[in-house]
């Protein structure tokens, strides 16, 4: 079964902790937090009390996607909010050796990503250390946004770098998942999504979008 992660970004902030119960009760897999800084990406999110409210709503695991220039610099708050994993733009890590060194020794999970045209080969000598990739099929920084289509080779190939090198990493998309883009995603290889607006939407409730999430990829429940 693919795993789905929710992200809170388009939930109603108002009633946060009914809408994380909500996707837990529908079938969600793991929460996706999307950290923004307003500088690595051009909106504001939240941060770590906001991210330690979710945890507090559930039992998922939570991973945090930080959208952040030098996200090292929180590690120690994402763990203390009890983030499972963490997830860093290779393009805000300079010295990812080490980013990724620190994140082990918070023993947490460690996941990297990239924006949409950041090559993948920025990826490469990182991925035996890692224990996720996600890749980007939206620009980051917003919810909402058409899945960018050229990003289903990009699965494809960064599948197929991760069993040569780290079969075991899970392969995660994140941005514009919908019913519509969710099999493409599935059959490229990656075994999480984040879906985000196809779960948060006015035009339906949480259980109708995990529901017609699952039903796209035929894993009816
Ligand atoms: C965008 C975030 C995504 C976004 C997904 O910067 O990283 O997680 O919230 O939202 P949808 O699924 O609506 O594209
Ligand atoms: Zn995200």
């Amino acid at each position: 079964m693919m795993k789905l992660a929710p992200s809170i970004y388009t939930a109603d902030f108002a009633r946060l902790g009914e809408q994380v119960k909500a996707a837990e009760a529908a079938g969600a897999d793991w929460m996706h937090l999307d950290v923004m800084d307003g500088m690595f990406v051009p909106n504001i999110t939240f941060g770590p009390a906001v991210c330690e409210a979710v945890r507090r709503s559930t039992s998922l695991p939570c991973e945090v996607h930080l959208m952040v220039q030098a996200p090292e610099r929180f590690f120690q708050d994402y763990k203390a909010a009890g983030m499972q994993r963490v997830i860093v733009h290779v393009e805000a890590c300079p010295h990812l050796y080490s980013t990724i060194e620190a994140l082990r020794k918070l023993d947490l999970e460690v996941g990297i990503t990239l924006n949409p045209l950041t090559p993948l080969s920025a990826l490469e000598e990182a991925l035996p250390m890692v224990d996720l990739v996600l890749i980007m099929s939206v620009e980051p920084g917003f919810g909402g946004q058409a899945y960018i289509p050229t990003a289903t080779q990009r699965i494809r190939r960064a599948r197929e770098m991760l069993n040569a090198i780290n079969p075991n990493a899970e392969l995660e998309v994140d941005g514009g998942v919908n019913v519509h883009t969710i099999r493409a995603v599935r059959d490229a290889g990656a075994s999480i999504a984040v879906v985000g607006s196809a779960v948060y939407s006015a035009n339906h409730s949480v259980a109708e979008g995990i529901a017609a999430l699952r039903k796209a990829i035929g894993d009816g429940l």
